[in-house]
């Protein structure tokens, strides 16, 4: 669970009842009992709100589509469009063979790739995107990955900045849309954009390729593969990992998931995508924990897997052995620039492990200094509530 959209909701609480809440009558200078206790209500009834706010956006809040919070109102109008000519109009069958070819060239041997998405609000200068790819290139061994990856431009602004990178680009492409505005966290366009993801994933995996889909507010420090289950066609990171890669009660993050073309992670993507029908208010990451248990994947024949923490870690439950690490995801934190402020700390920890590890190596000293982590910081604050949340969710359901 992420708690992106969070920044925007207490936005909406500050200007809406806490507003009328914290106003009024509060420096009234006749002062008794029944003042207190009229303020202590009041006091109790704030606290009650933000909690239930807080409650309804953390059930709510996935990180699968992080970015997309960030994205216009009016997007009802999708279609699929080719990379490489942005100016190429969106055409059915035409597209799909544009997807195609763009998946051969960005493949692996074993035709896999790694697919990222990427809006508007994530490019600029000093953004989550530039400590995304700079994270490959001081990672041990993964800046020759960044041949496989695919970025999924969900704006024209993002798909200029891609192919100005020299990157492999794919303009899922929207028509009518209106880039002045943001789609609320959790509002019917966002739900829209994020559900649109499942439906991409599902035809790549149709094309018969293999993918890693990541978010891009996740660290990419060593290659993966080796850490992934080879008895398993769908992986998952989690936020929480209890230790049992099968057990179903570990709580997943969409944000990165390893899954294998077959007919059971394509029949799997086709009835998660209808989850929507019958959970229409949900995000697919809560979908996806409503529909994990269900009969119907069982009979698929899908095999969830969730990964180690321990390899693939983030704020919500750091992994602490640097030498295991392979990505490292900004989960349980609210706001881009708290995001991008300890993402910035984090590839400094990073830095500095990788000198001490080169100095031990090059004088011969067989044990690396033991570091840790300097993060959580910025987004500590959203820590704090996520761990009260967890908290009131196990002590109330
Ligand atoms: C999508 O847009 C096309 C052309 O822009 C239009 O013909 C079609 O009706 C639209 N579909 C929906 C569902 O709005
Ligand atoms: C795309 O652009 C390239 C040159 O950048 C050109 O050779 C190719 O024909 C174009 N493809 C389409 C479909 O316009
Ligand atoms: C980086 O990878 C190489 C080859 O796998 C390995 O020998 C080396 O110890 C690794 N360095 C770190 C810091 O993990
Ligand atoms: C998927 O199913 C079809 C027919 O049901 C079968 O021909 C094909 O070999 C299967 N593919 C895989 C990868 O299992
Ligand atoms: C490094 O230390 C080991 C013993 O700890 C020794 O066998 C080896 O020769 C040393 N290598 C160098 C290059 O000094």
């Amino acid at each position: 669970m992420d708690l992106d959209g969070v920044r925007s909701s207490i936005d909406i609480i500050k200007g809406g009842d806490g507003h009328n809440i914290s106003g009024g009558e509060l420096d009234h200078p006749r002062s008794n009992h029944y003042y207190f206790f009229r303020h202590l209500f009041k006091a109790v009834l704030l606290f009650t709100l933000v909690t239930i706010a807080c409650f309804v956006l953390f059930n709510q809040g996935g990180a699968g589509g992080s970015p997309f919070q960030f994205l216009p109102t009016s997007f009802y109008n999708f279609t699929f469009s080719h990379a490489s000519n942005s100016t190429a109009p969106a055409a059915g069958m035409e597209e799909v063979v544009g997807l195609e070819q763009l998946l051969k060239r960005a493949a692996t041997p074993d035709k896999t790739v790694i697919l990222s998405p990427l809006n508007e609000a994530w490019i600029e200068k000093d953004s989550i995107f530039d400590l995304f790819l700079e994270s490959f290139r001081i990672g041990n061994q993964t800046a020759g990955l960044l041949k496989h990856l695919i970025v999924v431009a969900l704006d024209q602004k993002a798909f200029d900045h891609c192919l100005g990178l020299h990157l492999n680009c794919y303009f899922l492409k929207t028509q009518g849309v209106d880039f002045s505005g943001e789609a609320h966290f959790m509002s019917a366009d966002y739900l829209n954009i994020v559900w649109r993801k499942i439906d991409f994933l599902r035809t790549v995996l149709e094309t018969g390729y293999s993918f890693i889909f990541t978010d891009a507010d996740i660290m990419w420090f060593r290659n993966p593969f080796q850490q992934f289950y080879s008895d398993s066609h769908f992986q998952v990171a989690c936020d929480k990992f209890r230790g049992n890669p099968w057990d179903l009660n570990n709580a997943p993050n969409t944000g990165l998931m390893y899954v294998k073309s077959s007919n059971q992670t394509i029949q799997f993507y086709k009835y998660w995508y209808k989850s929507r029908e019958i959970y229409p208010a949900k995000h697919d990451q809560d979908a996806f924990n409503m529909i994990k248990r269900d009969p119907v994947v069982r009979e698929i024949g899908l095999q969830i897997k969730f990964l180690d923490t321990a390899y693939f870690g983030g704020f919500c439950q750091s992994s602490r052995n640097f030498d295991l690490l392979c990505t490292m995801h900004a989960n349980c934190c609210a706001g881009l620039d708290n995001k991008i402020h300890d993402l910035k700390i984090l590839l400094d920890d990073w830095k500095k492990y990788i000198s001490a590890f080169t100095e031990n190596h090059d004088n011969n000293i067989s044990q690396s200094h033991p570091i840790s982590w300097s993060v959580p910081q910025s987004c500590g604050i959203a820590f704090l509530i996520h761990v009260n949340f967890e908290f009131w969710y196990q002590t109330n359901l």
